[in-house]
């Protein structure tokens, strides 16, 4: 489902990009992948998220997709010349994700799933992508932060079928990605982790 404008002024702040920047160095601190091959970004918004895995994790190649083609037009426009040739843009939806099994060393997700219709589909797919040891690394919210009684009035975001915690977590165990020692769990409102394909 696509942002309206209040969650544009957040996404589209330089807040926002100092919050991408602490939770790399979280996902950093959890694991690293063995392999930094190709990358995989889920609802990139701005591209900001993509520009970073590429400068601060070392990918070879990172692709990066949004539903929203203005949103992939303005992410090319904001690379320079030297990441044209390794960070791609496209249009994509991230329930059918447009790439072979096994394409992928990690897979990055700031901060989208909770807008995704089908998310439990949306998790399969992460997993179809991902490479034997690869790494899927997550930021999510849950309803109690984005659809409390002021934050529903003012944003848009899907509401049947939603998740919390222990639908999340328990969807990655039955995918059997592994959670990384360290995730701080517990939270009512949402986690940032990590979690392996073995
Ligand atoms: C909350 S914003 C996060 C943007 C960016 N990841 C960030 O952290 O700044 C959610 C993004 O997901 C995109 N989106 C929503 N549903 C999607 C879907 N089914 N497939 C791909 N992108 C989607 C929206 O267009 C929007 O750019």
């Amino acid at each position: 489902m696509l942002m309206n404008w209040p969650e544009r002024v957040w996404i589209y702040s330089p807040v926002r990009v100092l919050f991408q920047k602490r939770e790399i160095r979280k996902f950093l601190k959890l694991g690293k992948p063995e392999n930094c091959d190709a990358a995989l970004e889920l609802g990139c918004g701005l591209g900001r998220g993509a520009r970073l895995i590429h400068k601060s994790m070392g990918f070879k190649d990172v692709f990066a997709f949004d539903l929203e083609t203005t949103l992939v037009q303005r992410s090319y426009s904001g690379l320079n010349q030297d990441s044209k040739n390794n960070v791609h843009f496209l249009v994509s939806d991230a329930q059918f994700l447009p790439f072979p099994d096994c394409s992928f060393d990690a897979v990055f997700n700031f901060g989208i799933i909770h807008h995704v219709l089908d998310w439990r589909l949306c998790l399969s797919e992460i997993n179809r992508v991902m490479k034997s040891g690869a790494i899927f690394y997550f930021e999510e919210i849950y309803p109690p932060l984005y659809a409390n009684w002021l934050l529903k009035r003012m944003l848009r975001h899907p509401t049947e079928d939603r998740f919390y915690e222990n639908d999340f977590l328990g969807e990655l165990a039955k995918l059997e990605l592994c959670l990384f020692q360290g995730v701080r769990t517990g939270s009512r409102f949402g986690v940032v982790g990590a979690a392996q394909k073995l």
